[in-house]
């Protein structure tokens, strides 16, 4: 996610605002910009690429001021570009803007600006807000941030800079973090605490729909009806790297935590309440979707994996036949592909080399191309003729965890909006899906609370050669995904297998003490899959199942259960994976692995 960094006090502020962005380097982004107040002037300097691009642009003529604010783009709306950088300002210069986040209804917004004569120079979300507080300014800063905070919707940290009422900055956020440093005649605000630690330690951490106006020698804070809040100080005891890690010990565990959010973002603007799913950035119709006889999902490692539990909700909810393939696999074999095909190639970094190539080979077959990817503006972005962004933020663990299940989300959501469009979907089943997908970030949080119980397993179990994994149905897919996530960071040979299969040659491998993990979280195949849990159990394994909240059966069977709460069983996917990223994560602790930098393997793969 993107970084902002603001200061106010007695110091030059692009310094200090360089160096802060500098310290949120390491969560990835692809422009960065600031703006710098002085003598009734607003300077603006941005450009995409890195920091030091920006630090060239502004060697021998850096804007001079003792208040600014400062902002690193990990693009969501709009591709990579000078323009699309923050800060973000109106017509005139005066309102400056840096953003966090989504607004959900800009394009409403914008087109009503545009209407009374705001000229738009980016193609972001942010830029609504500049112009929003241009046209609402009633010679009160603060009053009219608070009427902006009333029209816009989504989710945002926000900071604001006016030329008109220069000795403040104002902060607020919803759904996204900000923390404000607070120091001795200065103040800062960043999005997170690396950018300020080396000038404080004392913060105040916003919650959401707290406004607060930060001047040199105060901060107050309020909500939007002006009731005064009184914040406790946080002093932060955690040294630079753990900051970056935001307290947690790895990127992984920190990521595995951030996927509530990564669900509300990858939802917004597309799940609202009953109404039908929709993909502004789509936009199909039943006729365009008529000519495609077949779907072809390709991809690789977890991204493949999301690709299979894809294929089962758009063959279930849409009716058309999906093949799933491993990239390497697929740009080698001659593919079926015609115009009547459309390729869906899964990244999330959207520059894996085999993905790309089966990308560019589809389209030299004539085939229509969608890219579920979470980088904006990444290879695959651009080559695809369509493309669906997951909402994920920056994933720098090499384990993918966040950008998996918010690969799950994409495919479910796309499965539910195709079948809806070609009327394959029951309108009452899809709505009953639309609604309990909104429950999934608050679900994925409390099954994200039951860890000890996984630290016990992971413990237990963490010495042991090898592991299996079993599931039908969804539970086979997430039963690859878990048996991957082992193998990659604690290093223990791992397999999953299709629960029935396993009779036709696996069941040899078990014998006494060797760990299985059981899905069973899919009612349709549910006493098929108990069936093969007492296969294993009669061959003196130790059975951890995973199973929806409210199933006591499968407490007499297994020697463990790890519940989820209670879902449709199309969704189940997005919660059981959790257990298994976190057992994963833990087991590997217990075995002293590099978890963020697993041996042999890279983030992104750009080699064949
Ligand atoms: O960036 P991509 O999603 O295209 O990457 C694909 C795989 O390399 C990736 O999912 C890999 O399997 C992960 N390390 C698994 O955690």
């Amino acid at each position: 996610m993107c970084g902002i960094v603001g200061y106010i006090g007695t110091k030059l502020a692009t310094p200090i605002l360089l160096d802060g962005m500098s310290k949120l380097e390491y969560r990835g982004y692809d422009s960065a910009g600031i703006a710098v107040y002085n003598e009734g002037h607003i300077t603006v300097e941005k450009c995409v690429g890195r920091l030091d691009a920006l630090r060239e642009k502004v060697k021998g003529h850096m804007p001079e001021g003792t208040m600014g604010i400062g902002h690193t783009r990990w693009a969501t709306h709009g591709r990579p570009s000078d323009r699309n950088s923050h800060p973000h300002t109106d017509d005139s210069g005066d309102f400056v803007v840096v953003h966090n986040g989504i607004i959900e209804n800009y394009m409403k917004l914008k087109e009503e600006l545009i209407a009374k004569g705001h000229k738009f120079v980016s193609e972001t979300d942010t830029e609504v807000v500049a112009h929003l507080m241009a046209d609402l300014y009633n010679g009160d800063f603060e009053a009219t941030v608070k009427e902006v905070l009333k029209i816009i919707e989504g989710s945002y940290s926000l900071v604001f800079m006016s030329a008109k009422d220069p000795d403040k900055l104002i902060c607020t956020k919803k759904d996204n973090p900000l923390v404000i440093g607070l120091g001795e005649g200065e103040n800062f605000i960043a999005s997170d605490i690396p950018a300020i630690i080396d000038h404080t330690r004392r913060t105040y951490i916003m919650s959401d729909g707290e406004i607060a106006t930060v001047t040199k020698d105060s901060v107050w804070v309020q909500d939007i009806k002006g009731t005064p809040i009184s914040k406790k100080v946080f002093e932060v005891n955690w040294n630079a790297e753990a900051a970056q890690k935001g307290g947690f010990e790895h990127f992984m565990l920190k990521e595995i935590y951030e996927q509530p959010k990564a669900m509300r973002d990858t939802m917004t603007g597309r799940i609202h309440g009953e109404e039908p799913i929709k993909f502004d950035e789509l936009n199909w119709t039943p006729e365009e979707f008529a000519g495609i006889s077949k779907i072809f999902i390709v991809a690789c490692g977890t991204a493949y994996h999301a690709g299979l539990v894809g294929k089962y909700y758009l063959e279930k909810f849409a009716r058309i036949p999906v093949e799933v393939d491993i990239a390497s696999e697929f740009r080698y074999r001659d593919p079926l592909v015609d115009e009547n095909s459309l390729l869906i190639v899964v990244s999330q970094s959207g520059e894996t080399s085999d993905t790309l190539a089966a990308l560019r080979e589809a389209k030299r077959l004539g085939a229509r191309t969608l890219a579920v990817t979470n980088v904006v503006g990444s290879s695959m972005a651009r080559e695809a003729d369509q493309v669906v962004y997951t909402y994920a933020g920056p994933e720098i663990a090499v384990a993918s965890t966040k950008a998996y299940t918010t690969q799950l989300l994409v495919m479910f959501m796309l499965g539910v909006y195709v079948g809806t469009l070609r009327g394959t979907l029951d309108p009452k089943l899809a709505k009953e899906l639309t609604l309990a997908a909104q429950d999934i970030p608050e679900q994925i949080h409390q099954t994200l609370e039951n860890v000890d119980q996984i630290k016990v397993f992971a413990t237990q179990y963490g010495s042991c050669e090898d592991a299996f994994f079993l599931g039908r149905s969804l539970d086979y897919a997430v039963a690859l995904e878990g048996a991957l996530k082992l193998k990659e960071i604690s290093y223990i040979h791992a397999e999953a297998y299709a629960a029935g299969e396993l009779k036709h040659g696996t069941l040899a491998l078990i014998v006494e003490g060797v760990p299985v993990i059981v899905l069973a979280t899919q009612s349709d195949v549910y006493a098929k899959t108990i069936s093969n849990l007492k296969e294993v159990k009669a061959r003196d394994a130790v059975v951890i199942a995973i199973a929806q909240e409210g199933d006591e059966e499968i407490g007499k069977e297994a020697d463990h259960v790890i519940y989820i709460p209670k879902t449709n069983k199309f969704l189940a996917p997005l919660l059981a994976v959790l257990p298994l990223q976190l057992l994963s994560y833990y087991a590997a602790l217990t075995r002293g692995c590099d978890v963020d930098k697993p041996r042999n393997l890279a983030k992104s793969v750009t080699v064949e």
